[in-house]
């Protein structure tokens, strides 16, 4: 097919490559792992577009090295993974893909909360191996999450959204973020505190905040400690906003009392990483946007945003709109 040569980092879920492929001479890395470093330069070197995922690093080497790069599409709302200052300086757009996966990734926060407090997973772990006996008044005793702090670090969209499905749950709601949220404080009676408020009264302490230079390490040692043994820490956002060594340590001597992850660093964790011969900690794989449906409209958006920007106009979802003043 002719057309602007793109470069697809992976196979998508739904019809939108189809589209994309009927409108450029797409190139797509059709392996389940991602593509190594020295193919994704040799292929942003002639491309016009690439549709990218948060495991591919666009950084100043691919940019400097690509030729005719002018739209670049990330497909997740998160766009850690790109150098956008560096994509803007050489007038390439770059999209994302917010506002669909919200209300699906805060469904999983909470399950992963839900889980963490009501221990689900070890529940299922006890009953495989074989040692449910009898009805126990004691086994297995949780937390209540009716009634409970929920503390929620970045009240964007995604921790809007969790606030909303705390307050159907009768729970007292905190949050941190860098302007007050006077709908959502109306909406669900939720109050912005410190930072250091936010981490003292936390049953669940939850984050949505990007990963920035500032965010990089949010909660370590430090904050750790400020936790109640009880509380339980859950992560969605990405797995650098949380000391992980830090988190192993405090987690060990018994403060907080657990964690729900679903992001790590690295990813994937490795296999010898201390969290995971913890038995309070629920590690899941990055799914949190991940329900059928979202998935294909993110793919769908990606492919929107990658082609708006190669048509030369600000993609529907763009992370650098200054490239069109
Ligand atoms: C997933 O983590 C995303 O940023 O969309």
């Amino acid at each position: 097919m002719a057309g602007p040569r793109v470069f697809v980092a992976r196979k998508l879920p739904g019809t939108a490559l189809e589209r994309l492929g009927a409108r450029t001479a797409m190139r797509l890395w059709e392996a389940p792992l991602p593509p190594p470093r020295d193919v994704l330069l040799a292929e942003a070197r002639d491309a016009e577009g690439l549709l990218t995922l948060l495991t591919d690093r666009v950084d100043r080497e691919l940019l400097e090295g690509s030729l005719v790069l002018r739209s670049v599409s990330n497909m997740a709302v998160g766009f850690d993974n790109i150098d956008v200052a560096t994509c803007t300086a050489r007038g390439i757009a770059v999209g994302n893909t917010p506002g669909v996966l919200t209300d699906t990734t805060a469904d999983f926060a909470f399950a992963l909360l839900m889980a963490g407090a009501r221990r689900v997973v070890e529940g299922d772990r006890f009953v495989r191996e074989g040692h449910w006996k009898t009805w126990d008044p004691g086994l297995l005793l949780g937390q209540d999450i009716h009634g409970a702090t929920i503390s929620i670090a970045g009240m964007g969209q995604i921790g809007q959204a969790v606030a909303r499905r705390a307050h159907g749950f009768g729970m007292r709601i905190l949050y941190t973020d860098e302007i007050p949220r006077p709908e959502i404080d109306q909406a669900t009676g939720a109050t912005r505190v410190d930072k250091d408020t936010l981490l003292r009264e936390a049953d669940f302490l939850t984050l949505h905040v990007p990963l920035t230079r500032e965010t990089r390490h949010f909660i370590g040692a430090r904050e750790l400690a400020m936790m109640k043994p009880a509380s339980l820490l859950i992560n969605t956002s990405r797995g650098p906003v949380v000391d992980q060594a830090a988190l192993a340590e405090a987690l060990r001597a018994g403060q907080p009392g657990g964690a729900a992850l679903d992001v790590t660093e690295p990813e994937p964790i490795a296999m010898d990483d201390p969290l995971l011969a913890l038995p309070n900690v629920i590690i899941a794989p990055h799914i949190a946007s991940g329900s059928r449906v979202t998935r294909a409209k993110m793919a769908d958006m990606a492919v929107d945003n990658l082609l708006a920007g190669l048509r030369g106009e600000r993609p529907p979802h763009c992370v650098n709109p200054e490239v069109f003043t």
